[in-house]
Formats: structure tokens, sequence, C-alpha cells
């Protein structure tokens, strides 16, 4: 049986992804039974109610500190340093991704912590997997050093499950596109920008090529997508920190096309740089029949769906500047 998350820590909660979870954590259980931490970038107080601390995930007496004082119980661990950013500082990718969540591991035993979640990524996949629908097993051999960050991470978690039976659970998101938090530096932000672009500019210049298609997913999925893993009955998991998650594909040339269609005067071009060589590196799509199967997993967007809502939300966001 899966122990209860009553206590719920979310380290990073300020980066694309946290902006949404610690909001929507806090409305399913509680604004004070969630615990914000930043590191450098303070929220702009979006993050909903409640508790907000400092935390940088290598400073491990501080994390003991946080968890022992909210009397913690289960973490969602977001802190990362990204594809793209990651190619720029190899060692702070491997400090913060490996050993900042080593660390966490350790506390967790330490604190005897009901559960641990961790995002993967498509970034764990190399060139040798098939493109289409690359299977949940199959050779990893990243070529990049988040990609090297992400297996080791998942073969971490997993590990500890197995040996010490502390409940780590993690899925291999694809790049995420949301309108409230810029991306952090991935190689996936493109997906994201030509949106921002479109309204603020009405041209985007594209740092990947036209036909470049990878595995993409919209916000609200990507929520429900690690909420549902969270709540998962553990007794039905033969997977624990790999599961892919899958919701749709398509190229840059696709997505420029389909926001013309709702923003006629848009343009675009194409100018790829050093992040294409990371794109090329992963797969089109994965097969996610393990998440489908285990726990349940199903997608709510498709590109139409999340394209519309992208452009109503980011032209009131945008404000005048939006057509
Ligand atoms: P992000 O870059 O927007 O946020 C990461 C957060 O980590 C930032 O708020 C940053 O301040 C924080 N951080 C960096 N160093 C830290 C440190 N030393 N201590 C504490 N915090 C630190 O990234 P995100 O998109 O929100 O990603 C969250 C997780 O999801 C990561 O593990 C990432 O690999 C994974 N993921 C993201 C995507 C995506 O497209 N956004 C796709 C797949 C997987
Ligand atoms: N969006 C992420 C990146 O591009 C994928 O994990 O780094």
């Amino acid at each position: 049986m899966s122990r209860r998350m009553n206590n719920i820590l979310v380290i990073g909660a300020t980066g694309q992804i946290g902006s949404e979870l610690t909001p929507a954590l806090r409305e399913k259980y509680g604004q004070d039974s969630v615990i914000a931490t930043y590191y450098t970038t303070k929220s702009g107080g979006d993050l909903g109610e409640g508790p907000l601390e400092e935390l940088d995930i290598m400073d491990k007496k501080a994390t003991a500190r946080i968890i022992d004082q909210y009397d913690i119980d289960s973490v969602f661990n977001l802190a990362a340093i990204l594809s793209a950013k990651g190619e720029e500082n190899p060692a702070e990718a491997f400090r913060v991704n490996v050993i900042g969540f080593f660390q966490l591991l350790q506390l967790g035993l330490k604190f005897d912590l009901n559960r641990i979640i961790i995002p993967s990524s498509i970034g764990v996949f190399g060139p040798e997997v098939p493109s289409e629908n690359a299977p949940n097993e199959t050779v990893l051999r990243p070529t990049s050093m988040y990609g090297v960050t992400k297996v080791t991470g998942e073969l971490l978690g997993n590990y500890y499950y197995n040996k010490f039976g502390l409940d780590v659970r993690g899925l291999r998101l694809p790049g995420i596109v949301s309108s409230k938090t810029l991306p952090g530096g991935g190689t996936t932000d493109y997906a994201v920008e030509v949106f921002y672009e479109a309204i603020r500019k009405g041209h985007y210049t594209s740092f990947v090529r036209e036909d470049t298609t990878l595995p993409l997913m919209y916000m609200p999925d990507c929520i429900k997508s690690l909420i549902d893993l969270a709540e998962a009955d553990l007794e039905a998991l033969d997977h624990h920190c790999d599961f892919n998650v899958s919701s749709m594909s398509f190229t840059a040339g696709d997505l420029a096309r389909k926001i013309e269609e709702i923003i006629p005067e848009f343009t675009y071009d194409f100018q790829p740089d050093e992040r294409q060589e990371i794109a090329d590196s992963w797969p089109n799509s994965m097969d996610d029949t393990p998440a489908r199967e285990e726990w349940g997993w199903e997608p709510s967007y498709d590109l139409d769906a999340m394209a519309k809502d992208m452009i109503e939300k980011l032209k009131v966001k945008l404000g005048e500047n939006a057509s």
C-alpha cells in the first residue's frame, strides 16, 4: 500500500513546472501542507498562499532542516539544470541533477519519507533508440550531459526503491509547453517561445529545423501526470522511476503553421543552432504503455486544443501588445 502524502515539499517551485504544480498541490492538499522552495528566483507571489523558503538543494543541512521543521513526508524534486544549460555547464548539471538528488535520497531514508517524485525526461534517450514510439525498456545512451544525469537519477531512484524500499517515483516527461513561467534553458524551449513571439512580435526564428519532431505535452497534462503517478497505488507499479509518458508529437513547422491558422499575420523562419544536435538525438515519440497500464495515464490535450488555449492565455498575460 502507498503511504499517504500529508506534508509536501516542492524543491525548485518557481521554475516552469513548479510554478504550476505548487498551486495545484495546494488546491488539493491544503495551502499549509505544501512547502514551496525557490533558489535565487523568488516567485512574484503566484504560487498560491502557503509557506515559501529559500533552498539550495546542494545544502544538505538546510534541506534536512526544512524537512524536519515542516514534518515533510513527501517531496517533489524539480531542482534541475536543463539540457541546453547543461551543455553550457556540465559540471553544474551533474552537481544539481545527480549529487543534489543523491543527497535527497539519503535524507529520504533518514527521515523515512513516504514518497519522492522526480521528473525524468525524453533526454534519457540517445540516437540508437527507435525514433517512433521509443519503447519504455530500451538502450539508454544519451549524448547530452542532461541525459546522462537523468538516466543516473532514474537508476538511483530505482536502486533506493529496490534496496531500501524508499518509494521513489519518476516519469520521462516530453518537452512541456506552458504560458505561466518561461522554460529554464532546455532544447524544447522553441515550442514555448514561438507562442510568445507570435503574439509580441508577429515573427519567430526557430532554433531548430522545420522538420524537427519531438514529443511535447501541455502543462495541465504534465501536472496531472505528476500527481496521478504520485497518488498511484504502490502495489500496482512494476516500474518506479522510468515511466514514458506521451501526449503529442509534431514538427516545429507544424507548430508554426498551427499558430498561423489562429494568427494569420504570423511569420516564421528556421535558423538551427547548437540545440539542434540535442533535438536530433531524442526520439520523435514515445510508447507509454506501462504508464497507461500501471496507473491509468491518459493525456487530454492535442495540438489544436493546446495552441488555442496558449494563445488565449498569452494574449491576456501579455496585455496591450497582444492583438
Ligand atoms: P526550470 O529550469 O524551469 O526549473 C528548475 C528549477 O530548479 C528552477 O526554479 C531553479 O531555480 C531550480 N534550481 C536550480 N538549481 C538549484 C539548486 N541548486 N537548488 C534548488 N533549486 C535549484 O525547469 P522545469 O522545466 O520546471 O523542470 C523541472 C523538472 O522537470 C526537471 O527535473 C526537468 O529535468 C524536468 N523536465 C522538464 C521538462 C520541461 O520541458 N520543462 C521536460 C522534461 C523534464
Ligand atoms: N524540456 C527539456 C529540455 O529540453 C526536456 O527535458 O531540456
